[in-house]
């Protein structure tokens, strides 16, 4: 699919956004996540917070070792953002990643009429079995975050890797249809500065939704934590952001790790 020039992102339309301080836009990039780090070592921070968007990255990245591919017409996209400007606190918090994934399912879910959307823990968005968006979020000793999105909008998964290609779908795909990815994007900072402030603000109450949203209840899981695995039935997520697992030993939290 060719992407129209009035798909392109107006810088300005970001730039008026409330919900940022600063926009950088690349066309092509290393990683908007690398950026928003090396911005952050640089000492000049500047207001904040700062959104990093590139229209295409050449070495996207994702958790542990795990790579993005950017589609032409996807979003891609980094937050560096202080959450003691927000009143919040600066520690890392395992809700948080999914306090954002809520976000982007709010973002998208009126799109997609007739799709479950949802969580798939630790750190995606899922529909139909197939992850729609991935996200990131590093903590930077100074207590600063970097909020990674990759979100797959008006890009087909035909020029990706196979092993993409399988697992992964975009909103143009589900729908049939192409959208303004500026104000998606601008819809999206909105709802994730709303999901972050209310999830500090309400953990239990905004934790809850994290259940609601969890597609893998019912799955059998199996989960590597430090070279050992764990199997059990997914019995959802907890409002502080642990997967729950039924395993033999009884239920299981689950803070971090990888699903085999
Ligand atoms: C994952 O699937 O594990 C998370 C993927 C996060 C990808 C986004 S794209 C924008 C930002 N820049 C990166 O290099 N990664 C994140």
């Amino acid at each position: 699919m060719t992407i129209s020039p009035s798909d392109q992102l107006d810088t300005d339309r970001l730039a008026e956004s409330r919900a940022i301080a600063r926009v950088e836009t690349y066309e092509t990039l290393s990683s908007t996540q690398d950026r928003a780090h090396e911005v952050a070592r640089s000492g000049a921070v500047g207001p904040l917070p700062l959104l990093i968007v590139a229209e295409e990255q050449t070495a996207g990245r994702g958790r542990g070792a795990n790579r993005w591919w950017t589609g032409r017409g996807s979003l891609a996209f980094s937050l560096l953002f202080d959450p003691a400007g927000w009143q919040l606190s600066r520690q890392p918090l395992p809700e948080r990643s999914l306090a954002v994934g809520v976000a982007i399912v709010e973002t998208v879910r009126p799109l997609l009429a007739g799709y479950a959307v949802g969580l798939h823990w630790p750190n995606d968005v899922f529909v139909s079995g197939k992850k729609l968006a991935g996200i990131l979020i590093d903590v930077l000793p100074s207590g600063q975050h970097i909020v990674g999105i990759g979100l797959n909008v008006n890009n087909t998964l035909h020029g990706a890797p196979g092993d993409v290609r399988a697992r992964a779908v975009s909103l143009c795909e589900l729908s049939g249809r192409t959208f303004d990815r500026t104000t998606l994007l601008l819809e999206l900072l909105r709802n994730l500065e709303a999901a972050v402030r209310e999830s500090a603000a309400a953990p239990e109450e905004f934790g809850s939704r994290f259940q609601d949203l969890c597609l893998q209840i019912g799955q059998e899981l199996t989960i590597e934590v430090g070279g050992q695995c764990s199997v059990g039935r997914c019995a959802g997520i907890a409002a502080d952001g642990a997967l729950l697992l039924e395993t033999l030993r009884g239920r299981e939290k689950f803070y971090s790790g990888v699903l085999r």
